[in-house]
């Protein structure tokens, strides 16, 4: 998964997070450029599909939810790069709300699903790698992370290291420990992970 997803509250307006998608779509074409028939679900972005890949385009994290579903049977591995929103508007109006003078507007919220939870629940999981943007305490919330969604590997990195720029500086977090890649373009460090998604495939393999 890539991008963020748009919530709708009515036909004009949304709620969303932050994100270029950059990380995602980097990773898609590295897993792409390793072999892997890649299908990549994603959320608004300007950015175009990377060759060889498939591109399923959506909107809302339910929307997310259930193209992932589709799209995992027979999937190796999973690799949510999101910035899902944690909640949706709890009723979508049919019509543009309109303004009612100086009143308070009250949006009632409920909670989305956890797409990569959900993934890294199934009996029939695949390899699961989940993605913590951070602005403090990376380690602590990235291994939180990786152990509270039942993960492979979490890739970390801080927001203000990588957000909406073309580098980035992560650290992999696994059950084996911690690996900083250095800082590089998004290309680059896309190649470092799938190198890391690889060589754990691999163990999965020979175990
Ligand atoms: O819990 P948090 O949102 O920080 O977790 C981030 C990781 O979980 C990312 O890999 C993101 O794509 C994934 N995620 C998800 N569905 C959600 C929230 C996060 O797949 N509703």
């Amino acid at each position: 998964t890539a991008g963020p997803t748009y919530e709708a509250i009515d036909p004009v307006r949304g709620i969303t997070n932050i994100s270029s998608g950059k990380m995602g779509y980097a990773l898609a074409a590295a897993c792409a450029a390793a072999g892997a028939e890649v299908v990549l679900v994603s959320g608004p972005t300007r950015l175009t599909c990377p060759a060889g890949v498939t591109r399923v385009d959506v909107a809302s994290a339910r929307q997310m939810q259930t193209a992932v579903e589709e799209a995992l049977p027979g999937a190796d591995v999973f690799i949510g790069v999101a910035a899902v929103a944690d909640y949706r508007p709890a009723e979508v109006a049919a019509d543009k709300i309109k303004k009612t003078g100086n009143d308070e507007l009250v949006l009632r919220l409920v909670p989305n699903p956890d797409i990569l939870a959900g993934v890294a629940a199934r009996a029939d999981r695949p390899l699961c790698v989940g993605f913590a943007a951070e602005s403090r305490n990376l380690a602590e919330y990235a291994t939180k992370k990786l152990h509270g969604k039942k993960l492979d590997m979490v890739v970390g990195n801080l927001v203000q290291d990588g957000m909406g720029g073309d580098h980035n500086t992560v650290v992999i977090f696994d059950h084996a420990g911690q690996h900083p890649l250095p800082r590089a373009a998004k290309e680059r460090v896309a190649q470092g992970i799938v190198n890391h998604v690889v060589r754990l495939l691999n163990q999965s393999s020979n175990a």
